[in-house]
């Protein structure tokens, strides 16, 4: 990350009180996510490097939540209500502005794909500039719905005309209107004083204080965004979705870029703060959430979804796991298929195999249990091994209860460890076994019923049956002859 001069002269103002009704959502607009966080946090991490006197945060529509999260991340917030649009939004911030800053930079809530770069190269062309407002414009081949920037002949910007009240020659304009500013706070406030809601929303508009700016003959800027998807707000899902594909795929190339190999990149969906370490293959599909931490040499392989999980060095997770909440240690082998619940600490060397659920256990070094199994509240000694089936009958209905099994101890196929109980060291556990007591060191435990063989019995029932099938012999004569093939 490049370090930037600390700007103690300016206050950062992101406006987040609109309701967001494109979206069509229960959900204020700024805490809808892209890129696995909500919009609101990404532009206040955006902002943070700036170094800024302060960050304030105007909130209306879901105030509580909105101001929450604002303020878990050290942002100041105002309350706009009702919400008059973006030019009364900056009437209020300006009653929290400190009266020492002499500029803000002014920010959407919505355009999380902004780059600090870009705010900072803004604050610099405002200030050679000397001007009064600078603003962040981009060239879009469509449009859409934004604000246009409008220039006189010489290249002088004159004003930014809202969509819904263009001209039909101004339609033709590419260069949009980001609703990122720099403003100097003494020349903006006289005409923030005069905005009139005369416009089709009957609002506020920020976006008229430009036009005024000029009126009083003062120096407005326009910097065209090298990047145009920098500054695309969310408005719709579709925008949204949009913002989401760039954040992650930002995500992936920086994981590339450290050394992690990633197939189809376009396919994986990786969370800002999960790291992976070098030469580690990452497959098609794959999910990696929340605090995840990937080591150097493992393989994730297609189809995982791990959240909140640590996975050491030379590991292996096979297609289609799920983990959250839990650790593999180095050099783990893991799925496919397997299912990791909170708690699961599976340690160096140990093979979890398919269809195994483990849930708050510890499974201890070069440990197995390679099928179909359930192990929860469990602790499985060093060596051990779990035969396919076997269940920890860990919950009566009431509580839940802790088995311990031993180092080097191996369970039989479909056996069912009734908790509490304990398996001691080197023991054994027939196949099928029901285990309600302890199991002594070195010990087998049968607890099944012994077989009884019948000999003969199956014949004899197959020759009943068949007797008592065979139909009487005036039906067999009127039906038609069979074919006499034998
Ligand atoms: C705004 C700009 C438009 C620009 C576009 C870029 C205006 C009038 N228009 O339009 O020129 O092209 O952004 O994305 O500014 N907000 C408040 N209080 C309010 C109203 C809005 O805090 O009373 C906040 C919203 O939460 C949002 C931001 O201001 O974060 C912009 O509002 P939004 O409704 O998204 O404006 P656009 O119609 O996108
Ligand atoms: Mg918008």
């Amino acid at each position: 990350m490049i370090s930037f001069m600390p700007a103690g002269d300016t206050s950062i103002v992101i406006l987040a009180a609109g309701k967001g009704t494109r979206l069509r959502s229960d959900l204020a607009k700024v805490l809808h996510r892209a890129g696995g966080r909500p919009l609101l946090e990404t532009m206040i991490r955006a902002c943070r490097p700036l170094k800024a006197a302060q960050t304030l945060v105007v909130i209306g529509h879901q105030a509580e939540e909105v101001g929450t999260l604002a303020e878990s991340l050290g942002a100041q917030t105002i309350l706009q209500n009702p919400q008059r649009g973006t030019g009364h939004a900056m009437q209020i911030a300006r009653r929290a502005i400190r009266k020492s800053a002499k500029l803000a930079i002014v920010l959407p809530g919505d355009a999380p794909l902004l780059r600090t770069e870009t705010l900072a190269a803004l604050t610099d062309t405002h200030r050679r500039g000397e001007a009064a407002a600078t603003i962040l414009s981009a060239e879009l081949a469509d449009p859409g719905a934004y604000g246009r920037v409008v220039r006189d002949a010489e290249g002088r910007v004159l004003a930014i005309v809202e969509d819904s009240a263009l001209t039909a020659e101004q339609r033709a304009i590419r260069e949009v209107n980001s609703a990122i500013y720099c403003f100097t706070l003494e020349k903006l406030w006289p005409c923030l004083a005069a905005l009139r809601p005369e416009n089709a929303h009957r609002e506020l508009y920020l976006t008229d204080a430009i036009a005024m700016l000029r009126a009083r003959n003062e120096r407005v800027l326009a910097q065209v965004a090298a990047d145009a998807n920098e500054v695309l707000g969310c408005n719709t899902r579709a925008d949204l979705a949009g913002a989401d594909r760039v954040l992650r795929a930002r995500k992936a190339a920086e994981l590339m870029n450290a050394g992690v190999t990633i197939y189809f990149p376009e396919t994986v969906l990786i969370d800002p703060d999960v790291s992976a370490g070098e030469d580690t293959v990452i497959e098609q599909g794959v999910q990696l959430l929340g605090s995840t931490r990937i080591g150097a040499h493992c393989q994730i392989r297609t189809g995982c979804v791990l959240h909140n999980t640590r996975v050491d060095d030379g590991a292996l997770v096979g297609p289609h796991t799920n983990s959250i909440d839990s650790r593999i240690g180095p050099g783990a082998d893991v799925g496919p298929f397997a299912r990791l619940r909170p708690g699961s600490d599976i340690r160096a060397g140990v093979h979890i195999g398919n269809f195994v659920e483990v849930k708050k256990s510890v499974i201890h070094e070069g440990a197995k249990a390679g099928h179909l199994s359930y192990l929860g509240d469990a602790s499985i000694g060093p060596g051990a091994n779990i035969g396919a089936g076997t269940i920890t009958c860990n919950y009566d209905g009431v509580a839940k209860y802790e088995t311990k099994i031993g180092k080097g101890v191996f369970i039989g196929s479909d056996t069912a460890l009734v908790a509490p109980v304990r398996v001691g060291d080197g023991a054994y556990v027939a196949a099928g076994s029901v285990i309600t007591e302890n199991v002594p060191p070195d010990a087998l435990a049968l607890a099944r019923s012994r077989q009884v063989n019948k000999p003969g019995w199956a014949k004899a029932r197959r020759r009943a049956l068949a007797a008592a099938k065979k139909p009487a012999k005036r039906s067999n004569r009127r039906a038609k002859p069979k074919s006499r093939r034998r």
